[in-house]
């Protein structure tokens, strides 16, 4: 684990895929504790308020260590997409950018990790050298990855005769929490059955697939605007990641 907080790492990528779950993965794999904090929680109105529940966050995941100290969306502090004021904003970038430094404070064992749909909306002051400066770009499942997420979330359901493997290759483009609501789908359908006929049954393959059919890839939308971003944005590299993924499905 890093001496210093300062320098965190930056989780991006389209909503649902699993950029939550992966932050929490990292401390299990550290053997860290977990602490995640939604930005728009930590942000308040009143005067001085963000700054210290800022400072309260830091603090305690101090005394935690080891700990992994998550920041869920980010791009909430950018200002750009918020009706909060900037100077709100303002103070509690500061006060953000002065724990992450550890000013007057000893961050060794907190392991920072930020995560947001879009990073091009982050205050430019985080992304800099010892701040947010490395990110990692979290992609929708590929299909073993899909075959992954219906197993895990069928694991503790009743299940007929289900392939796996099949729906996996079905679901391309779809992400994780979409696959999640499809099983969720499926469940609700077996369910329902269950009480009309009143004789209880599994889930089926094909209650998976009428799932299916209702379901919309929340990815495309993301992969729209990350276009924009990547073809009208400022190019310093940040984003060569999402351009060669971006190239390699023939959004580019
Ligand atoms: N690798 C994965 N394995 C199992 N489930 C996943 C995975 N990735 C995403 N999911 C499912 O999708 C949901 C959303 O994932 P999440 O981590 O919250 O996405 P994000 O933070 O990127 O928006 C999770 O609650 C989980 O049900
Ligand atoms: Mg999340």
């Amino acid at each position: 684990m890093r001496q210093n907080a300062a320098g965190g790492l930056l989780l991006y990528g389209p909503p649902g895929c699993g950029k939550t779950f992966i932050a929490r993965a990292l401390a299990g794999e550290l053997g860290a504790k977990f602490l995640s904090i939604g930005i728009t929680d930590v942000l308040d109105p009143h005067f001085g308020q963000s700054e210290r529940n800022l400072h309260e966050a830091f603090q305690l995941a101090r005394r935690e260590a080891p700990c992994v100290l998550f920041f869920d969306e980010v791009d909430a502090l950018g200002g750009r997409r918020s009706q909060t004021s900037t100077s709100m904003m303002r103070t509690a970038v500061n006060q953000l950018l002065t724990e992450l430094d550890g000013v007057g404070a000893d961050n060794e064992g907190v392991f920072v990790l930020g995560a947001t749909n879009q990073p091009w909306d982050i205050d430019p002051a985080l992304r800099r050298p010892g701040r947010f400066d490395r990110t990692v770009l979290v992609l929708p499942p590929d299909a073993e990855a899909r075959a992954a997420i219906f197993t895990f979330h069928l694991r503790s359901r009743p299940t007929g005769a289900i392939d796996i493997a099949a729906l996996a290759r079905a679901t391309e483009g779809l992400s994780g929490a979409d696959i999640a609501l499809v099983c969720e789908t499926a469940t609700e359908t077996a369910m329902m059955d269950g009480v009309t006929s009143g004789v209880v049954r599994d889930i089926q393959h094909d209650d998976l697939l009428s799932a299916l059919e209702q379901a919309h890839p929340t990815v495309s939308a993301w992969l729209d605007s990350a276009r924009n971003v990547v073809l009208f944005g400022d190019d310093d590299g940040t984003y060569k990641e999402l351009r060669r993924y971006l190239k390699k499905v023939k959004r580019l």
